[in-house]
């Protein structure tokens, strides 16, 4: 009896989670999303920006352009979901060190050294 007991409770607490968060799946959790969830869905549903990539700039641009179709909000609540919107649907993920570019020089302690015009490894 327990244990059916405790497997229920873990059953349950997704289910309650996804709830709490108003039932829109494709919008993760973080600061701003009730605000956003409650501006941009006046119209259209707001999981219309999870297709979306975008740096701040491009998210602010078109939350200037839902203000200009007739959003209803204040300019506090217009920042609050542009940066909503930029922090969870990023252009880029984090931006990743640039790789080394192919013949980079190898790395010094190498034991060997190739030879340019050959090719072939010369042992010391
Ligand atoms: C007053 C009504 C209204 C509100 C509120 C609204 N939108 Fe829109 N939205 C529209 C209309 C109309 C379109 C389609 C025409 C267009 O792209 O402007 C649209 C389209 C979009 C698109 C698709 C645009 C594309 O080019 O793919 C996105 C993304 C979007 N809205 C995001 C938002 C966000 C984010 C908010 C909240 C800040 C929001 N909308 C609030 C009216 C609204």
């Amino acid at each position: 009896m327990r244990k059916i007991f405790l497997v229920g409770l873990i059953l349950s607490v997704p289910a309650s989670a996804a709830w709490a968060q108003g039932d829109y799946p494709s919008l993760p959790p973080g600061p701003g999303r009730d605000v956003a969830v409650r501006v941009c869905s006046q119209c259209h549903s707001p999981e219309i920006v999870a297709n979306q990539r975008m740096d701040k700039d491009g998210w602010k641009a078109l939350v200037d352009q839902m203000a200009n179709n007739g959003a209803n909000a204040t300019n506090e609540e217009f920042e609050t979901v542009t940066n909503y919107l930029a922090t969870v649907f990023p252009a880029t993920p984090a931006a990743a060190p640039a790789a080394p570019a192919d013949g980079a020089a190898p790395a010094p302690g190498a034991s060997a050294q190739t030879n340019d015009a050959t090719g072939t490894v010369t042992p010391q």
